[in-house]
């Protein structure tokens, strides 16, 4: 960590949902330089073990560390409740930054008393997500909505139309029917469908994307810490590690975003069941 650093903020997720977060830090910190990595090869990591959820984001966090960022952020709820905790005790010299679904503001804000939550399976089984219930839900119910599926449709750029309000509505009627009025949008793939989900509950329902409040939190670090770029240099440099020209096409599909990304495939050592290395994200700067 350099003091009044211009080096990069890290920013990972297993796929395109991370961008939600992206947008909002780039928004909140247009100083900032920030380097993406996209872990398409795996998407959707919400279904998966914690294991090899973990062993992919420690690969993501060793490769932003040799790229030089001050701090990272876990863009992704799946990953910040499975692996964060992990990755702290993995890399004790960086600022990791995790996700953990809002549901303190929704608390706050609720009437009814009950508050729906939208994750992914294995973001309601990490202990991140039991312990910020535990630490701040007490006085309300909570009714957890795993959204299977809702991430791959993103991914695939199905942000409006039937299919997409069919499996919205499948999710959100639980929740409606138990009588929330708050509902935590607890994944990051799920902003770029706010505007559906604020559509199909109406408006008295609140919508919570906890997006801006990371970013906020993330500014907050980097003045507490003497961390801010001096103004004039950022640029945006992303990676995938699916195809390049999808990543591209589908940033400009969800955020009408250039932003010539990079492919690195994660490589295996020693055949098919051997030990993945991280990708290496050395390459020429790239700005949009
Ligand atoms: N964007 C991720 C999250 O915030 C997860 C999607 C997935 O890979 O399952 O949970």
């Amino acid at each position: 960590m350099i003091p009044g650093s211009p080096a990069p903020i890290g920013i990972f997720d297993s796929g395109l949902g991370g961008l939600s977060v992206w947008r909002q830090i780039v928004r909140q910190l247009p100083e900032e330089s920030t380097v993406y990595f996209a872990d398409r090869a795996h998407v959707p990591y919400g279904g998966r073990q914690p294991q090899e959820i973990r062993s992919y984001c420690v690969g993501i966090c060793t490769a932003l560390t040799e790229a030089g960022c001050k701090v990272i952020v876990v863009a992704c709820n799946t990953a910040s409740a499975v692996a964060l905790h992990h990755l702290r005790e993995r890399f004790p010299e960086s600022l990791i930054l995790g996700l953990e679904p809002a549901v303190k503001p929704a608390v706050a804000i609720t009437r009814s008393g009950v508050v729906g939550v939208m994750a992914t399976p294995a973001t309601f089984q990490g202990r991140l997500y039991r312990a910020t219930v535990g630490r701040h839900a007490a006085s309300v119910q909570v009714v957890e909505q795993v959204c299977l599926g809702l991430a791959d449709l993103v991914e695939a750029g199905a942000i409006a139309g039937a299919r997409t309000d069919a499996l919205l509505l499948s999710f959100l009627e639980p929740m409606l029917t138990a009588g929330a009025d708050t509902i935590v949008l607890g994944c990051t793939h799920y902003p770029f469908v706010i505007e559906a989900i604020r559509r199909l509950v109406g408006p008295d329902v609140a919508v919570i994307d906890p997006a801006p409040a990371v970013a906020r939190h993330l500014a907050s670090l980097l003045h507490h810490y003497a961390m801010q770029a001096p103004p004039g240099s950022a640029c945006h440099r992303f990676f995938t590690s699916g195809a390049a020209a999808h990543f591209d096409r589908d940033a400009q599909l969800l955020l009408a975003l250039e932003t010539a990304s990079i492919s690195i495939p994660w490589q295996r050592q020693g055949g098919e069941d051997g030990e993945l290395t991280p990708p290496r994200l050395h390459s020429p700067p790239r700005s949009f």
